[in-house]
């Protein structure tokens, strides 16, 4: 856009120019089909930097900003799965999910700060529970957690489509939309008939939940109840 400008000779006040440019990019955004929520960011994005710039502001600000961000969020623009946290009532409700049987094994998929993690092995201490976390800084954090209140789960750093669920009674997933088709699959054909795959707030679109519980928390957060279906035999249509 300021290429454009400076090519045609035009001189222009920078605000204008980056609204101009804040217009179309909204525009292009718009016409591709980006969702709703990314014109006021498309809007005002060069605008916002015109703004900051004018505050004179050292650049290491903005490098240590970036390497924070990246550190906490990781593969966030792959995964689309940022870091927020279960509620203190969704811990509580998976609590009472989990089989009586003893030495239970639950797995967080994206286990953030391990939070849940440390509650669950309170209430459970003759269960297993596992966390594998992708990013950095959450990482770091529930693995020095588990050190400091000496809490009774393992958390590993790594990515879960990785990491089988064959050993899992129970796995709990607090992710986004967008893995959910594919996250079903891969639990339907490492998991055991008969376990449970418990999402917080995003349902399988393709499976029907054995129960759904409503949580009275701050984001009215749902947990949708799965069973791992009986594995059809080779060769019966579906
Ligand atoms: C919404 S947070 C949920 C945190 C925690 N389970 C809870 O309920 O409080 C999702 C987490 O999953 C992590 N994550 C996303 N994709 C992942 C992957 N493929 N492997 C491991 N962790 C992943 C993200 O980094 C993020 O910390």
């Amino acid at each position: 856009m300021f290429i454009l400008l400076l090519a045609s000779g035009l001189t222009v006040s920078p605000i204008l120019a980056s609204s101009l440019h804040g217009v179309i990019a909204a525009f292009i955004g718009f016409r591709w089909g980006l969702a709703p929520w990314w014109l006021p960011i498309n809007l005002l994005f060069m605008p916002a930097v015109l703004l900051t710039l004018s505050f004179d502001i050292a650049p290491l600000w903005f490098l240590s900003a970036f390497i924070l961000f990246l550190l906490a969020y990781w593969s966030v623009f792959r995964s689309q799965v940022p870091l927020y946290h279960s509620s203190r009532k969704a811990w509580a409700a998976v609590a009472e999910l989990l089989p009586r049987k003893p030495g239970v094994r639950l797995l967080d998929v994206g286990a953030g700060l391990g939070g849940m993690l440390g509650y669950l092995s309170r209430k459970r201490p003759d269960g297993t529970f596992y966390g594998m976390e992708i990013a950095p800084l959450p990482f770091v954090f529930a693995w020095l957690r588990r050190k400091v209140v000496r809490g009774g789960y393992q958390i590993r750093w790594g990515d879960f489509w990785a990491h089988s669920f064959v050993a899992y009674d129970v796995i709990y997933a607090y992710l986004s939309p967008v893995p959910m088709a594919r996250i079903w699959v891969k639990a339907c054909m490492e998991m055991a008939p008969g376990t449970r795959f418990i999402s917080n707030s995003f349902p399988i679109l393709e499976a029907v939940p054995e129960k759904i519980i409503d949580l009275d928390d701050f984001h009215h957060s749902r947990l949708y109840i799965y069973r791992i279906p009986a594995r059809q035999p080779a060769g019966e249509a579906s």
